[in-house]
């Protein structure tokens, strides 16, 4: 299986033919060079309205006759678009077949854009755990820290951590290294920054950091992709 990396918090999971992407952001993207019409996604996770997480959704979707995931109010957005949803929300789970996935909270918003610009809230923004040729990913979306992430890392023994780390959205890396000893995932890999201005930050001393505390982090650069062995 492999995990690419797009920058920003777009990550496509994919294992044999099958394929998931968390979070499309491509075209616009500053960090990413890749064609959208070179990814083929069997499902899109979405963590929460915003547009550097939503922004290829639709594209995406009407391309390959996607499935989109997300809590019911962002699905039906996307549902009356035209795009095939299946709603999910924070606690639940849902079994893919290749892949399973379970919803977490995220401290954060979720809003969409309407044509004439005003904010339109859909739904909680969410994280979330994959379960993958015996592997668990977190992808934690956009968040502050939280305690409650002690509890996911209890719940669940996390591999790879994607964890923001851009501050003024999320968690800046001060409060992901927290977060990673509260989570106890093998691997740290930052996400959400270096994207814009205002979340520019030294992802080599983020991993420093993680290492002063035991933790293994590892950065992938944008249109990375980590090739992992399958695990029985
Ligand atoms: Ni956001
Ligand atoms: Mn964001």
């Amino acid at each position: 299986m492999k995990i690419n990396f797009y920058g920003h918090s777009c990550i496509q999971i994919s294992s044999g033919s099958n394929s998931i992407i968390i979070d499309p952001f491509i075209k616009d993207n500053p960090l990413s060079n890749v064609a959208l019409e070179s990814i083929k996604a069997d499902y899109i996770l979405l963590t929460h309205g915003h547009f550097d997480h939503i922004a290829d959704a639709l594209e995406l979707a009407k391309n390959d006759n996607s499935i989109i995931i997300a809590v019911e109010e962002l699905a039906d957005y996307y549902g009356k678009l035209g795009v095939k949803t299946e709603i999910m929300h924070v606690g639940g789970g849902i079994d893919l077949g290749f892949c399973s996935i379970y919803l977490t909270y995220a401290q954060h918003s979720s809003s969409v854009r309407s044509s004439s610009g005003e904010i339109v809230y859909v739904g909680n923004p969410v994280g979330f755990i994959i379960k993958i040729n015996g592997l668990t990913i977190y992808h934690a979306g956009d968040t502050g820290l939280f305690k409650d992430m002690e509890l996911i890392g209890e719940q669940f023994s996390i591999d790879y951590a994607f964890l923001p780390i851009g501050g003024r959205f999320t968690m800046n890396p001060n409060d992901a290294v927290l977060a990673s000893q509260l989570l106890k995932p093998k691997c740290v890999i930052p996400i959400h920054y270096n994207t814009f201005e205002p979340i520019v930050q030294d992802e080599k001393d983020f991993i420093k950091r993680l290492k002063a505390k035991e933790i293994q982090g590892k950065i992938l650069y944008p249109d990375e992709v980590l090739n992992i062995q399958k695990r029985k």
